[in-house]
């Protein structure tokens, strides 16, 4: 849908060049839905505004959905456009139009003039992000997930192809970042949308996203499927955000792991039939070995329930080196470098 090459872009302030992107590879395919991590100034907004050439590279090149829309004249990148919806951190709203309007404001850039039509279209959008009943309110009235909520009805108004979240839940709370997500997730089931969401929260791309890319200066870092970035993080920036989100460091980690004088130190991840059955305790049982956890996390990437544990694996040698093939056999992927 999305296919990204060798993207260069630099702003110039004040006669002095400032890169924002360089060299930068990036493909999203149809229908997923696909994070970009970065912390601030790391190049997410300059990125996200390049999909719908708001900004234009300074080198590389740019397709989405098969077209080259680097070569577009004026009026095709407008009718362009209307593939692409966007929602913000700050919601964007026009304060002194209500929500209805707020709504119907895509609709009549494009040039639609029935009334009837664009009515009919709010009500549609309005039932899709649960806000029926908020229709003539204006933005103050509403809380900031409601807000947003009407951000995605006006976004998805020209019924878009793509849409694009930059950072559009950092200025919620928890819970209503939650449901603001849950929310992006039926849109993307329901309505086949491919969806490229930016933050700088870890646990944000652990619930929704497919795919996931690193950002850090301007560049691709890593990337992969959610459960092996999240699971196996290669790059320090991508340690350090799935670190963080779990309240805790290489550091950490390192000094417990100094602190434990004997014993096989593994990491061990439990992913789909491994989470399901009781493996450690049963090798424990089977080999006569015993398992020391020094640290662990479980939890679900978007449905799937996994889990992550470092132990040291405690017994005659034989024995714990056996107890790990059968681990390995059962479906636990075992490490020693980590
Ligand atoms: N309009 C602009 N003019 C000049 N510099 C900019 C502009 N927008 C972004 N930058 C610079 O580009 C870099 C990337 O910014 P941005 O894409 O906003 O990062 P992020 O969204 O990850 O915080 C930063 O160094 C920022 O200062
Ligand atoms: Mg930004």
């Amino acid at each position: 849908m999305i296919n990204l090459k060798n993207i260069h872009k630099s702003y110039t302030v004040r006669g002095k060049v400032v890169p924002a992107l360089n060299g930068l590879d990036l493909s999203v395919v149809r229908g997923e839905i696909f994070g970009v991590i970065g912390h601030s100034g790391a190049g997410k907004s300059t990125l996200v505004r390049l999909i719908n050439l708001l900004e234009r590279p300074t080198q590389g090149t740019l397709v989405v959905d098969g077209e080259d829309i680097l070569s577009f004249d004026d009026a095709a990148l407008r009718s362009f456009r209307r593939n692409i919806g966007m929602i913000f951190q700050h919601f964007n709203l026009l304060h002194s139009k209500t929500v209805a309007e707020n709504i119907a404001f895509p609709l009549r850039i494009k040039g639609e003039k029935d009334n009837a039509k664009i009515d009919a279209r709010i009500d549609q959008m309005l039932d899709l992000v649960g806000l029926a009943k908020h229709k003539h309110k204006y933005p103050q009235q509403l809380s900031g997930g409601e807000k947003q909520r009407v951000g995605i009805a006006r976004a998805l108004a020209n019924q878009p192809k793509i849409l694009l979240c930059d950072e559009a839940t950092s200025a919620l709370d928890p819970q209503t970042t939650r449901s603001i997500l849950q929310l992006l997730r039926e849109i993307n089931e329901k309505l086949k949308l491919t969806i490229v969401l930016i933050t700088h929260e870890m646990d944000v791309i652990r619930t929704i996203c497919d795919r996931v890319a690193v950002i850090d200066s301007g560049k691709i870092v890593e990337q992969g499927p959610v459960a092996q970035v999240f699971l196996h993080p290669r790059h320090p920036t991508t340690r350090n955000f799935v670190l963080e989100a779990e309240n805790s460091s290489d550091d950490d980690l390192a000094q417990t792991i100094g602190q434990v004088s004997d014993g096989l130190i593994r990491r061990l991840t439990f992913i789909n039939t491994s989470i399901e059955q009781p493996v450690l305790t049963q090798v424990a049982r089977e080999c006569d070995v015993d398992f020391l956890i020094l640290s662990g996390r479980f939890g679900k990437i978007k449905s799937t329930p996994c889990g992550q544990v470092t132990v040291s694996v405690r017994g005659d040698i034989d024995r714990a080196k056996a107890a790990l093939v059968k681990l390995a056999g059962a479906g636990v992927i075992v490490e020693e470098n980590f």
